[in-house]
């Protein structure tokens, strides 16, 4: 079954961002001219995954008007020459639907996804947290882990090695290597204290679940920073079922944090605006 389906958490506060996101969402934030929700957006649709679901909150609705058409703003520019630049943008949203629920209250990631439930029903599905911003090496992670997903049909996780002094800001997983780069999940710990991680594989923000996760993350009690958390979730599928972790092929920038969102820019800057 072809996964057509991506839910992006998107109802965080970006407190890491303040001030600038004490009235606009994080998600907005732009790298370079592009808001990093957009940039995910486009790696999901490269994916094949063009019904596009939002877990939002308050305060978020720059996000639908950024999916949405702007008359007025299209009007005016009308024959100015500019009309280019709304190209890649309309492009976009002429290929996907969009869907939002609203998360109420914040309990964590694991309850984002089962609050997305309702847009997503029984059928496999991405999850893209836009503020890990991801550029794959020939083809965007996930639709590197959906093609993973042909070969497995189980949940799939995106991880990178990162430093041991980072370990604590992740979930970590251990596994058994299956192939290059590829791993059978044996255990998973969210944001490991120092010295307690099993590993420096840390999950990036790139699932694929199968909807089963659903039912899991139901009977998913709070657990680290009493939040529900996926990863707890995705370590019953792991023992039940199967989880695969899967390094992708490229590169990735924690855009929730300023050091990160700077090393993006730059990227983008040299990789991309200047080759333009
Ligand atoms: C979430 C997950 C964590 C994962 C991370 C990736 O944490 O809970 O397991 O490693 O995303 O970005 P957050 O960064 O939302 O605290």
């Amino acid at each position: 079954m072809d996964i057509k389906k991506c839910l992006f958490p998107v109802a965080g506060y970006g407190t890491r961002f303040l001030p600038v996101t004490k009235a606009m969402p994080k998600e907005i934030l732009p790298i370079l001219d592009k808001p990093l929700v957009q940039y995910g957006v486009e790696e999901a649709v490269e994916a094949g995954l063009k019904e596009i679901g939002f877990v939002t909150g308050r305060g978020k609705r720059a996000i639908e008007d950024h999916f949405d058409v702007s008359y007025e703003l299209e009007h005016q520019i009308q024959g100015s020459g500019k009309e280019k630049m709304l190209d890649g943008i309309r492009n976009l949203i002429e290929q996907c639907t969009f869907s939002y629920t609203r998360q109420i209250t914040m309990r964590g990631l694991g309850h984002a996804i089962l609050t997305g439930r309702t847009v997503v029903g029984d059928e496999p599905f991405g999850v893209l947290l836009a503020d890990d911003l991801c550029f794959g090496d020939e083809q965007g992670v996930l639709a590197q882990m959906a093609g993973l997903f042909k070969q497995f049909q189980c949940s799939i996780v995106a991880i990178e090695e990162v430093p041991a002094e980072e370990t604590h800001k992740y979930g970590v997983i251990v596994g058994e290597r299956l192939s290059d780069g590829i791993f059978r999940v044996t255990g998973m710990v969210e944001k490991p204290p120092p010295g307690e991680a099993p590993s420096n594989l840390a999950i990036i923000g790139r699932y694929i679940l199968t909807p089963d996760i659903f039912e899991i993350l139901e009977r998913t009690e709070p657990g680290r920073n009493g939040e529900i958390q996926i990863t707890d979730a995705l370590l019953r599928q792991a023992r039940e079922r199967c989880v695969i972790a899967y390094k992708f092929q490229g590169r990735r920038f924690d855009c929730g944090s300023v050091e990160g969102f700077v090393d993006a820019t730059n990227y983008c800057y040299e990789n991309h605006y200047l080759q333009r």
